[in-house]
């Protein structure tokens, strides 16, 4: 057996009739998977990917071996690992896995440093806790790094600000900002498996309710319209003023977030950013109000304050924690505030991890092709990659377009014609 930190060896069985459901909804990606078997483009790299350990990351993962890479895997998040998915990535893949749902901050790292073991050539990021990890602590691994990817938001906020102030030591693609990324996994992925994380956990009617969504970016975009869909009354909270008039003119309401806090009775935040919902929005809140995290990290909600405020603590279901509150309001906060959709359910449907893991396959194809060309700097995803996987996926979902006729490319390219 590949060495491995997983649950439950014995959970491998249940893990691949899982990987092959979600594999049924990931067109692109087997079509990559059937090429890279054949050509081998990752061929010599060795590869170390931090990711939710999901059913689709488990279909990434055997993407990138079929591409001939030697893969290591831990989580991205202490809270998101589907340990039947880590027991058959060990058993039946052969991929090493550190990764267990549940475990503690200080395993967490322990399980990036066993990745890291590895001495990978490539690093596959999700939240950049690997890239940091490198530069922070194993900086003798940092010469044998030719590149790595970026999925998500917090992530590429986090290695942007690396490359500002001179310290990011290798090239970066930032998959998280290809369209084929952000447009559908961040909005429609996010929206949907929010709701879904919540409805799991708390089984409560989201229609009548007042739903405050913090963050009006792709993720809270996606969030609020799926809970007006399922009928609730939508309250957005924002700090930027164009995101702001953009929610008011989608049709909610807007306002501070001390006051939603009086009125919400479902609160959920998407900003990437700290304390969004602090200890004066938790003194005005609703006896019975439920609190919940869909950003990267669970810095969201100030929870070391709310326990300050409690005098009483004790999980009243799974994933969720009933806060007594010293003026005798109870307050519920899901999965510990960490990312609810991947806590309490399992992440975004396949059908569009399918376009960010064919964009992470594609891009460590790039990176191991064109590194030799790659400052230290966070790219974008080429956008023939980007395009590429658009059309792959309107294919296999039967949809045929139109293409421009010879005039109307030359029109698209004349500055001359007018009316
Ligand atoms: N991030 C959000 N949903 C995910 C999923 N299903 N797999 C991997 N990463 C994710």
């Amino acid at each position: 057996m590949v060495k491995h930190d997983v649950k439950d060896i014995t959970l491998a069985k249940k893990g691949k009739l899982r990987i092959e459901w979600a594999a049924q909804e990931m067109p692109v990606l087997k079509i990559i998977t059937e090429r890279f078997r054949k050509e081998k483009p990752l061929k010599g790299f060795r590869l170390s990917a931090c990711l939710h350990v999901t059913t689709e990351t488990a279909n990434l993962m055997e993407t990138l071996q079929a591409g001939g890479a030697e893969v290591t895997l831990c989580a991205s998040n202490p809270l998101s690992t589907q340990d039947d998915v880590a027991a058959s990535l060990v058993k039946n893949s052969k991929i090493p896995v550190f990764a267990i749902k549940g475990e503690d901050n200080k395993t967490y790292y322990r399980h990036i440093n066993d990745v890291l073991s590895s001495k990978p050539h490539m690093t596959m990021d999700d939240g950049a806790d690997i890239v940091s990890t490198l530069h922070k602590t194993k900086k003798d691994l940092l010469k044998n790094i030719i590149g790595g990817t970026e999925e998500t938001t917090t992530g590429v906020i986090r290695l942007r600000a690396m490359a500002d102030k001179g310290v990011l030591k290798y090239p970066i693609i930032a998959v998280n900002d290809a369209y084929t990324k952000y447009l559908f996994d961040n909005r429609y992925g996010t929206g949907q498996s929010t709701i879904d994380g919540i409805m799991r956990a708390t089984n409560r009617l989201i229609s009548g309710s007042v739903f405050v969504v913090s963050g009006y970016g792709w993720c809270g975009k996606g969030i609020a319209m799926r809970a007006k869909g399922m009928g609730a009354k939508v309250i957005v909270t924002e700090a930027n003023p164009l995101r702001a008039l953009e929610a008011t003119m989608d049709g909610f309401e807007v306002m501070p977030v001390k006051d939603a806090s009086r009125i919400g009775d479902i609160f959920v935040t998407a900003t990437g950013d700290v304390s969004v919902i602090s200890k004066e929005c938790f003194a005005v809140m609703k006896d019975g109000a439920i609190l919940c995290n869909s950003g990267h990290f669970n810095v969201e909600i100030a929870t070391d304050d709310l326990k300050k405020m409690s005098k009483k603590r004790r999980i009243i279901r799974d994933f969720v924690e009933e806060y007594s509150l010293k003026n005798r309001r109870r307050i519920y906060l899901l999965g510990d505030g960490r990312l609810i959709n991947l806590a309490a359910a399992e992440g975004h449907p396949s059908s569009v991890m399918d376009m960010s893991f064919a964009n992470q396959a594609l891009c460590a194809e790039y990176m191991a092709k064109n590194f030799k060309k790659l400052e230290k700097k966070v790219y974008s995803v080429p956008d023939y990659i980007d395009k590429m996987i658009a059309f792959l996926k309107l294919k296999a979902m039967g949809i045929k377009i139109d293409s421009l006729t010879a005039d109307q490319k030359k029109y698209l390219e004349s500055w001359e014609l007018g009316t």
